[in-house]
């Protein structure tokens, strides 16, 4: 049996071998039943023959299982020098890269960051915000408007009047979001995104304009990531604040728009059962994708929506 054992080829037979010897009906496993009839000496024997028999199975099985392995090894081999096609790797779009370091920005400022819906009520998207629907600045947005006589919400401006409905004042949030005009061409899209900002506290506060152009002074600069941050200021109007304005940027030579806002106008304040007298403050709103192409250097805003995976990898994410 012994050399049986060690002449095998293969664990097929090995085991064969293994139920001949141990198995219900094999040779060893007889011997050992019939130890009760054996002297001494004789158990002594089938002992030993028995521990033999096991260790002989047990390296042989070893000897065959590193033999297949080898054999495996010899044939199934990886060159892993070979040219393959480079893994097309996902990017991270620029809106959504530029909404982090928004979020991230203003968050360390302490603004909380709070969202509204898409679809708005009148109430919310104009006649809170100053803008009666006889008010000639609703003709400045090109609203879509849905059967039921809501809309799709214009601008983020929205978020502001839920955000002092939910929380009243002394109040610092800001919204990140898409908006919906009915416009389209370079420079606009039908569907955009703005970010808005609300800072509401005590009058005895004294929040001003100052306040709010060192709050974008330094929004701006570290967004853009540059220490000196030119900026200047043009009056402007909309309903919702008094006065109202909008801050340019200097990027080399050449002054870009940056933001719109201004102190918040007291009617707002009491739409929002806060007391005009008792508080104040400003808001502002940015157009997100402008912010993203001029930070990174793209020139058409319809891009941004187009799903052109080219366009993605060609923008450098
Ligand atoms: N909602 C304005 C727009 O869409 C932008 C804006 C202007 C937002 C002034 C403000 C603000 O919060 O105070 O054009």
């Amino acid at each position: 049996m012994k050399d049986k054992i060690k002449n095998t080829s293969s664990l097929e037979e090995l085991q064969e071998l293994y139920t001949a010897t141990f198995g219900k009906n094999g040779t060893m496993t007889a011997k050992l039943k019939n130890m009760a009839n054996l002297s001494n000496e004789e158990r002594a024997v089938v002992n030993t023959e028995n521990a033999e028999l096991r260790q002989l199975f047990k390296d042989k099985q070893t000897e065959l299982e590193n033999a297949a392995l080898n054999a495996k090894l010899a044939t199934e081999f990886v060159d892993v020098s070979l040219d393959c096609e480079p893994e097309n790797r996902g990017t991270i779009h620029p809106l959504t890269q530029s909404f982090k370091e928004v979020v991230s920005i203003f968050e360390s400022l302490g603004y909380t960051f709070m969202d509204g819906p898409e679809i708005e009520d009148d109430w919310h998207n104009f006649t809170a915000l100053n803008t009666p629907d006889y008010h000639p600045a609703r003709d400045m947005q090109d609203t879509f408007f849905l059967e039921n006589g809501n809309v799709m919400r214009t601008q983020t401006s929205a978020v502001q009047i839920r955000a002092m409905e939910k929380i009243g004042a002394p109040i610092k949030m800001f919204t990140v979001g898409q908006c919906y005009r009915k416009e389209l061409d370079a420079t606009h899209s039908a569907m955009f995104g703005q970010i808005e900002g609300l800072c509401v506290d005590k009058v005895e506060k004294k929040i001003n304009l100052s306040d709010m152009l060192a709050t974008m002074r330094t929004f701006a600069s570290k967004f853009f990531e540059k220490d000196n941050v030119e900026l200047r200021i043009r009056p402007s109007y909309f309903p919702f604040t008094e006065p109202s304005i909008e801050i340019d940027m200097k990027f080399g030579d050449k002054w870009m728009e940056l933001l719109c806002g201004g102190m918040v106008h007291p009617n707002v304040l009491k739409n929002c059962n806060i007391d005009p007298n008792e508080y104040q403050g400003f808001a502002f709103g940015f157009g997100w994708a402008r912010l993203a192409m001029v930070k990174y250097g793209l020139d058409d805003i319809r891009a941004f929506t187009d799903g052109d995976i080219r366009w993605l990898k060609n923008s450098g994410f």
